[in-house]
């Protein structure tokens, strides 16, 4: 796991930018998975700023959506991936894949999209942000650190979170259909990015904490190639920051 500790949002936006762009350019990455939130924000615009024609040949996964929203509704993953996402990075909306909160059959709608993943070769590069319940996509605590893509509950905390985006509080879905954490740990990189406070201790735990489906962030702790660009708000509960920056400051040419 590669901890850098960046001064903003813009930065951290700019440095996944660094990251990403190449491997589309090279054809490393062609399939590319997205995470909703305000976290991506400034790596969406980042990729935006450095806009590159081979971005259209991507082909894109997000991880969730809730269930029950039509597509057409502004805070469906739909929309927001739509409005964030595909059309900033002028993408091919019909290689834009979110998984289908309204399937006539709920619990078939996990294992569709894990096919469609599969036949799109698998996952290059996953984009995420992080809940404070240690969420990743929507894998509340608890959930399996083996997990596919499924119908999961919302706990209260993260409806609470997420209530600033609806008129009412009741207005947040109770479920979602969210990429599992098997299914997240199948991508070939991972790129996780947090700022603010408010992510501090949920960093903590997934970075530094044991691993643990209480965390289920700390699942990453298990992947190969997984990189968390944090502010420094984000970094402040974490024990080995000099560490990490040493790390990073040392970075081998090849690493650059
Ligand atoms: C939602 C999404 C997650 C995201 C989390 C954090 O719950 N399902 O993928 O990481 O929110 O959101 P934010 O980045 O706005 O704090």
């Amino acid at each position: 796991m590669q901890v850098v500790i960046l001064e903003s949002a813009e930065e951290i936006g700019r440095h996944a930018a660094d990251i990403i762009l190449p491997g589309v350019v090279s054809g490393a990455i062609s399939v590319l998975g997205v995470a909703t939130g305000s976290s991506p924000l400034p790596v969406y615009r980042a990729l935006q700023e450095r806009w590159v024609p081979e971005l259209t040949g991507l082909t894109v996964f997000a991880l969730d959506e809730y269930v029950g929203l039509p597509p057409s509704h502004p805070e469906s993953y739909h929309a927001v991936i739509d409005r964030e996402v595909t059309k900033p990075l002028r993408l091919d909306p019909a290689r834009v894949h979110v998984p289908d909160g309204n399937a006539a059959d709920p619990p078939q709608a996990g294992p569709d999209y894990e096919r469609k993943i599969a036949e799109a070769g698998g996952v290059d590069l996953q984009i995420l942000g992080i809940g404070g319940t240690g969420h990743i996509g929507f894998n509340e605590p608890t959930s399996s650190l083996s997990s596919r893509t499924r119908v999961k509950t919302l706990t209260p905390e993260t409806r609470r979170d997420n209530a600033r985006f609806f008129p009412s509080p009741d207005d947040v879905p109770l479920h979602c259909v969210t990429q599992g954490l098997g299914t997240i740990m199948d991508a070939r990189r991972v790129l996780l990015v947090a700022q603010g406070e408010g992510k501090a201790h949920a960093v903590a735990q997934a970075v530094e904490g044991p691993l643990s489906s209480m965390c289920p962030g700390s699942v990453l702790q298990l992947h190969p190639d997984a990189t968390i660009l944090l502010d420094e708000a984000a970094a402040s509960e974490l024990t080995l920051t000099d560490y990490y920056r040493f790390v990073f400051d040392n970075r081998p040419d090849w690493q650059r």
